[in-house]
């Protein structure tokens, strides 16, 4: 139900609460469509508010009886909640009301997973469960009371009472209702315990489905680890008796922080080497860091209101990324980092959806759980301490938590720890904050041999992004190291900070005029355009000393071999396959990262390249030359690839640690070359032997590509039947691996499958956003591609707004295509914003994209 016109929210109209709340206390009857839930609520007026109008929060809920002081009252509804007459002195609010958790598809408030009960309140789901003030800025302490007929009644805090029907939790630390959580249902528990720095014993659980048991040991590590690694580089302990964690099947995001009570979408806890992926354990590992991460980083210290969310998910994604490099190896680590950003933060950055990290005004505070505020978040992060240096981040992180440990904080606050600490005076660097849009930075280079002087000039500048037409320079901490033309270092990584629109960095006293490596370890997100040729490239492929930048002057080499094939029917470069041979043959460096030195750039991130070059992509002729590169590719380093897969098998049991998975890792991209060349025997020979799901999926991943395929795809559904996240899998890989003139027509039968659920997002992801990630199917000349997401977005639209609105963002590029293209679009964008009753989240996207 939409309101009748959505109403944009400003960051510059914060005001507080007129009231603060003392103590809550939360009664829940539990019932699929009639659950009460009682609510006492002591509120006092709050000495630093202007405005005490009493208004609560509420949306769907039916109102049973209200009481100020014990006495009934008389409420008005008004939009979006209630309002009182609230008392100017203390005062105790009393509540009934009735929802109905199995009827809610929308996943937010309480709703029913498999018949079980489970809550999302971030970011404004808890005015879906009872009336309230429901900001981030207004905390209470919580005492919980749950009455129903499941086993297993959670809630967050500390356990207290409990009997034939009920259970008690008790929350002692200060929270918002966006931490709130509640659990009942039948689960069995993978239990843990952790002793804390100070010697405190802490419970920890994962809770899950009986037949989930075996999944669970993965998750329970990677959280002693994240305890552990808290304590150890921040200093962090935890400050409950319990810890839990729940898997759910029907979640619209990765996980969620709640205090002491998180639920993870199970995808992102479940793990076993038969059914999961490296891939999935090392995301597993991450998101369990990052929400164990939030104790501190979001929950002890929280938003004032939601335009701050990047102070808690930048800050915690920086931490999570932290992390895995420490747990696994950092070189890979930031590799992919840099490719998540690239490929989810920069369209974003760069089309009608850009925004601030901190953005200054939404309608629908979902629609900005995004790659901006997480990663380009992050990515502030770790400039401020690239600038600052180590030691000043550690004591101003000190400070940060001394100081705002309690408190709803600002990105302000957090900045003026960092000048308290520092000294230093961070007003442009705040302009990351509040300036949207990605830097291009370009370099031009000068050599006086006179004077052995190497000077750098920098000039940096940004586009016009929606709301914002003029850009002022940012604070950018550009590392450079520059090697010799022999390939030795001759000086180490140093930090040039630019401010300027055009400034100079110099080197003097060399003897021989120096290469340069620059952006190091890719130092600011930006795009760094450097006017030099392919054998300079060649040269840092070869010898850059900068693990980062080695596997950079790679991966642009191959993308400009790519876009020579696509743009000048070139043949593939015989530089780069020359190049690429002799570093691919390198057995001394870490598997994981040789396998992603042969990685190529993929179609959606060539067609980004080409529009950003003002060439409109063909999206044929792009996935024609990826095709025609990856078989060059094969041909030109066929001898190798035997010995290097051989290599790299592992007898003995599936570990998915570093090790095991980069060895994986290494195999299976020299598989997929193999297969260019024998057609998909050796592929078939793996997908029978495979004991775990890294390999097998590889395999079979390989078999469809060569149009092999058919049988396997039917053995796997066989043996997987049962199992939803294998499942997941199996409907996704179809879909992204279907031909362009073939993945519309699958993606449709599949959602003709009797395991097709679009109520679970999971499958609904698997299949529709499998297919807008099929770069040359999903923009097929015919619009099929455009038509079937848009049909299956106008149904879920109605179920479950906020995973519509997310996977609208398919269509964020649609500028970048030639006009046909761009008018088949914009016909399924006004299809969308003309259905009945579109809901405020995907109509703001749609709004937004339009332009
Ligand atoms: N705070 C959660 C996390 O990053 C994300 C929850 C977002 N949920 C939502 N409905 N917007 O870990
Ligand atoms: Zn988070």
């Amino acid at each position: 139900m939409r309101d009748a016109a959505p109403q944009t929210i400003y960051l510059k109209d914060y005001t507080p609460f007129g009231y603060l709340i003392d103590s809550v206390e939360l009664t829940f009857k539990l019932h699929p469509t009639k659950t009460r839930v009682l609510s006492k609520i002591a509120f006092r007026p709050n000495p630093e508010a202007t405005d005490n109008r009493f208004f609560l929060h509420g949306e769907d809920l039916t109102l049973i009886s209200a009481k100020i002081d014990g006495q009934d009252v008389t409420v008005r509804h008004v939009d979006g909640g209630l309002e009182a007459d609230g008392p100017a002195r203390a005062f105790i609010w009393e509540a009934e009301v009735e929802i109905s958790p199995s009827t809610n598809t929308a996943l937010e408030g309480l709703y029913m997973s498999n018949g079980m009960y489970c809550t999302q309140c971030e970011a404004e789901g808890f005015r879906k469960i009872t009336y309230y003030p429901d900001r981030p800025d207004v905390m209470a302490t919580f005492d919980v009371r749950i009455e129903g007929e499941e086993p297993i009644l959670l809630s967050n805090g500390n356990p207290g009472a409990k009997g034939e029907g009920f259970a008690e939790w008790s929350d002692p630390w200060k929270k918002p209702a966006y931490l709130f959580a509640l659990v009942a249902g039948d689960l069995i528990n993978h239990p843990g315990s952790f002793t804390t720095q100070s010697g405190k014993d802490v419970e920890l659980n994962i809770w899950v489905r009986p037949w989930d048991e075996h999944k669970c040991a993965f998750g329970m590590q990677a959280l002693k680890d994240s305890m552990k690694w808290d304590e150890d580089v921040y200093g962090r302990e935890y400050d409950l008796d319990i810890f839990n964690i729940v898997a759910v099947d029907d979640f619209n995001m990765g996980a969620m922080e709640n205090k002491g009570l998180n639920i993870f979408n199970s995808s992102a806890v479940l793990a076993s080497p038969e059914t999961s992926t490296d891939a999935n354990f090392k995301r597993i590992e991450a998101i369990i860091a990052h929400e164990y991460f939030h104790n501190w980083t979001g929950n002890r210290i929280t938003c004032r209101d939601w335009f701050q969310l990047c102070l808690k998910e930048g800050l915690t994604v920086y931490r999570d990324q932290q992390f895995t490099a420490d747990m696994r190896s950092g070189d890979v680590a930031r590799i992919e980092n840099v490719l998540a950003l690239r490929a989810r933060q920069f369209p974003e950055d760069q089309g009608p959806l850009s925004h601030p990290v901190r953005p200054e005004e939404f309608q629908e505070i979902n629609n900005f759980y995004t790659a901006t505020v997480y990663e380009k978040g992050a990515e502030v992060i770790g400039m401020l301490k690239t600038l600052v240096g180590d030691d000043a981040y550690a004591n101003a992180l000190d400070l940060y938590f001394e100081r705002h440990d309690g408190d709803a904080a600002t990105i302000e606050d957090w900045l003026k720890v960092f000048e308290d600490a520092t000294g230093r005076d961070l007003t442009q660097f705040k302009l990351w904050y509040s300036q949207s849009g990605t830097p291009k930075v370009s370099v031009s280079e000068d050599w006086d041999a006179e004077s052995g002087t190497f000077s750098l000039t920098f000039t940096q500048s940004t586009a016009p992004t929606p709301g914002q037409d003029v850009k002022d320079p940012k604070v950018i901490p550009i590392a450079i190291g520059l090697l010799s033309p022999e390939g030795e270092e001759i000086q180490a990584t140093e930090i040039f900070e630019m401010t300027e629109a055009t400034q100079t960095y110099q080197a003097k006293g060399l003897s021989v005029r120096p290469v340069p490596s620059i952006l190091r370890g890719f130092s600011a997100p930006v795009i760094l355009e450097q006017d030099i040729d392919n054998t300079r490239r060649a040269f840092l492929f070869a010898h850059d000393t900068d693990s980062f930048n080695r596997w950079e002057a790679g991966r642009d080499l191959a993308r400009d071999a790519l876009l020579d094939m696509i743009e000048n029917d070139a043949a593939p470069s015989a530089l780069y396959l020359d190049s690429l041979r002799k570093v691919f043959a390198d057995d001394t460096l870490d598997p994981a990262y040789r396998a992603y030195l042969q990685a190529q750039p993929g179609e959606s991130d060539l067609a980004r390249t080409l529009a950003a070059k003002g060439v409109t992509p063909d999206p044929d002729k792009i996935h024609a030359a990826s095709k025609a590169f990856k078989q060059a590719k094969a041909d030109a380093l066929k001898d190798l690839l035997r010995p290097i897969y051989e290599d790299n098998q592992i007898d003995g049991p599936f570990v998915p640690d570093a090790e095991g998975s980069g060895k994986r890792a290494l195999a299976n991209s020299v598989l997929s070359l193999i297969t260019k060349l024998d057609g998909g025997t050796l592929a078939q020979s793996q997908f029978e032997a495979a004991d775990n799901m890294t390999q097998k999926l590889a395999a079979l991943s390989q078999l469809v590509t060569a149009g092999k395929g058919t049988d396997a795809i039917t053995a796997f559904y066989d043996q997987w039947k049962e199992d939803r996240l294998v499942i997941d899998k199996w409907f996704s890989l179809q879909v992204a691996l279907a031909g362009p003139d073939d993945a519309a027509k699958v993606a449709t039968a599949l959602t003709q499958h009797p395991d097709f659920d679009m109520k679970n997002p999971n499958r609904f992801r698997a299949t529709l956003g499998a297919l807008a990630g099929n770069h040359a199917g999903f923009h097929h000349k015919s619009g099929a591609g455009y038509k079937v997401l848009t049909d299956w977005l106008i149904k879920l639209d109605d179920l479950n707004p906020q995973t519509t609105a997310r996977m609208c963002s398919a269509f964020q590029t649609w500028k970048n295509y030639d006009p046909d293209r761009q008018a088949l679009i914009k016909a399924q964008l006004e299809r969308i914003l003309a259905k009945e009753g579109l809901s405020r989240d995907t109509s703001e996207m749609i709004t937004r994209i339009l332009g």
